[in-house]
């Protein structure tokens, strides 16, 4: 059993601007938010009058996780991979899968922890990756071909 202590191995922060989301979502319709977001999100998104700022700081989540992981929106990865959920209490986590869990993982994440916010025109979210890096060191393949 691994019993190093339990520190940062990754973290991910964005920032969406609301109108630039909307925009996305008028334009290219109910696909987009297929393509995006889980059914569990869009149920849970979809009962606000205006379910845009909730949808953003999700969409956001989705990208820090990325930026937690160190890829962006390649490998494999895929926006649906990251669910974002809320316990009772209202505070928010994360479910992963696929090839972001396996990413996360090989990192030596064990973890994900995650923070939410939206105003009148922004939403953001900040996303931790907590593990243990001694035990799974930065695979190779994670590294950029130029640095
Ligand atoms: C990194 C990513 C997750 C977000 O990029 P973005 O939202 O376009 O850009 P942001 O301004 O939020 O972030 C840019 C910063 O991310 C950081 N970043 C870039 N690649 C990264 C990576 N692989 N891992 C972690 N951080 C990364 C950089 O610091 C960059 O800033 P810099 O160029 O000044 O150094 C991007 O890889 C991505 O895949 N985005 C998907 C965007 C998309 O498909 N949008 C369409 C909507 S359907």
């Amino acid at each position: 059993m691994n019993t190093d202590p339990e520190t940062v191995v990754g973290l991910g922060l964005d920032l969406i601007e609301l109108a630039r989301f909307r925009a996305a979502w008028q334009r290219r319709g109910d696909r987009f938010l297929e393509r995006i977001f889980t059914e569990h999100e869009r149920r849970v998104c979809l009962r606000r009058r205006d379910p845009v700022p909730e949808l953003s700081a999700r969409f956001a989540a989705k990208e820090a996780t990325f930026k937690a992981i160190g890829t962006g929106l390649r490998r494999g990865v895929r926006w649906r991979d990251v669910e974002v959920r809320n316990a009772p209490s209202g505070r928010p986590y994360l479910h992963v899968s696929g090839r972001v869990a396996e990413i996360a993982r090989s990192l030596g994440g064990r973890r994900l922890i995650v923070s939410l916010t939206h105003s009148a025109d922004t939403a953001a979210a900040q996303v931790m990756l907590m593990g243990n890096a001694g035990a799974s060191p930065w695979p190779e393949d994670l590294i950029d071909e130029e640095t």
